[in-house]
């Protein structure tokens, strides 16, 4: 998304600016590729710009906010600003502003607003930035190469900034609206629309994979088609687009339930229901190959029988490990150790509890003891070929008879 705005403003003539630092190669190869300049500090960036998009995956929106803040908190940063005329034409600069355009909750936004917001005072003037609510709906920014227009997706905005006359043609280039003066009602509708869209995706991920595992996928496709086509086409689409972003919308679902609950009241409800679809696409992006497309580079996943093959065929060894860790609530090394610990899948829960958090490739092999076993339990470590934790073998007499 952060590409497709660069190059809607850079085609509008406007400097568009970055920080390259700690990016993969993929994200740097597309700043190369839209000639984005990169500057080399979050300092550079606050100096040099009039606005500030954030549009980072939703987890990293109050990170980014964070450097934001300490970059306009360092000493020479004001003092640098000023001395630059600014989009307006005026001498003496104004503060950047700062428009979150993450699918985060409304409580989130509120709290990036007020990141930005602390400074030397409550006041507008003893804030760092002017800040601004926003959400995106709607792909990508597109130009056709033909006839050379621009298709927009809607930028939603909130708030009660003074805006300058610059953001006049930045708002019409940006397709940007203003909802409410209310900071959090922008993240609001965000959410709320997609709730809808990626919503009905999880549903559809549940369905589809669930049939293909019954071999009835053609027949519920085939159904979906003469009944409902609206909802074949909406779903097809959907769960084709899904694998590359699933790993970001485990988040977004996450900030939906929040949404429904503190603004819409369900106390509760909205958790649990998007709670679970997070849950679903968490599954896909960590418990699958789809979770290893990109977008542009697409292999698996681009139909939906691909896509409902590959999640019917989850074996049921991943889902004894996932289930381990939600059980016991250990990191995965140690769900995995509690696995391979016990001969019963119950008694290795018991030991991976008693013996706490521990990584198997880590930990000295003669500090691996249990209450009721005080000897050193482990005598080896050995690979095992194709997989991605090691296998303990434990000293004769040790008290655990087996280890699978
Ligand atoms: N794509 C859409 O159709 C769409 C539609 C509506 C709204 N949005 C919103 O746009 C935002 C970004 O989505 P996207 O589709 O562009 O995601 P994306 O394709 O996964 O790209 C995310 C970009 O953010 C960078 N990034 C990751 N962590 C960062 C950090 N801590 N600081 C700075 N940059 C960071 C990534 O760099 P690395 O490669 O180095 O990780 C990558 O270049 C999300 O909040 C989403 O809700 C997207």
């Amino acid at each position: 998304m952060g590409l497709g705005v660069a190059k809607l403003l850079k085609a509008h003539d406007y400097r568009v600016l970055t920080v390259g630092l700690g990016r993969s190669e993929d994200t740097l190869a597309r700043i190369r590729s839209a000639a984005i300049e990169s500057l080399p500090s979050d300092q550079e960036l606050v100096v040099q710009s009039d606005y500030i998009l954030s549009i980072v995956p939703p987890r990293d929106a109050l990170a980014t906010a964070r450097r934001i803040s300490e970059a306009c908190q360092l000493p020479d940063t004001a003092a640098q600003r000023v001395r630059i005329p600014d989009l307006d034409g005026l001498k003496t600069r104004r503060k950047p502003y700062y428009f979150d355009l993450n699918a985060i909750s409304p409580r989130l936004t509120r709290e990036v607003g007020s990141l930005l917001a602390k400074g030397q005072g409550d006041d507008d003037e003893g804030t760092l930035c002017h800040f601004i609510d926003g959400g995106i709906i709607g792909g990508p920014p597109s130009q056709d190469p033909g006839t050379k227009a621009w298709k927009k997706p809607s930028i939603v905005i909130s708030g009660s900034v003074d805006l300058p006359p610059s953001f006049h043609s930045l708002s019409e280039i940006l397709n940007m609206k203003l909802v409410s003066p209310t900071i959090g009602s922008a993240s609001t509708l965000k959410l709320s629309f997609a709730a809808l869209t990626k919503g009905l995706t999880a549903l559809s991920i549940l369905s589809f994979s669930t049939a293909q595992k019954e071999s009835v996928l053609p027949e519920l496709l085939e159904h979906l088609q003469q009944y409902s086509p609206a909802t074949a086409s909406l779903t097809a689409k959907g769960i084709t687009g899904m694998p590359p972003k699933a790993y970001r919308w485990v988040e977004e679902m996450r900030a939906i339930g929040e949404a429904f609950d503190t603004e819409g009241d369900w106390h509760g409800l909205g958790e649990s229901v998007y709670g679970a679809f997070a849950e679903v696409y968490r599954t896909v992006a960590e418990d699958t190959i789809l979770g290893e497309e990109k977008i542009g580079k697409r292999n698996r996943g681009t139909t939906a029988e691909d896509v409902s093959d590959i999640l019917a065929r989850r074996s049921q060894r991943d889902v004894a490990e996932e289930s381990a860790k939600r059980r016991t609530g250990l990191s995965m090394g140690s769900a995995m150790l509690a696995c391979v610990m016990g001969n019963a899948f119950t008694q290795g829960i018991q030991l991976a509890s008693e013996i706490g958090e521990l990584d198997a490739k880590e930990t000295p092999l003669d500090r691996i003891r249990i209450a009721s076993h005080p000897a050193p339990l482990v005598d080896r470590l050995e690979s095992q070929e194709g997989r991605p934790w090691q296998q303990l073998v434990f000293r004769p007499g040790a008290g655990v008879a087996k280890i699978s």
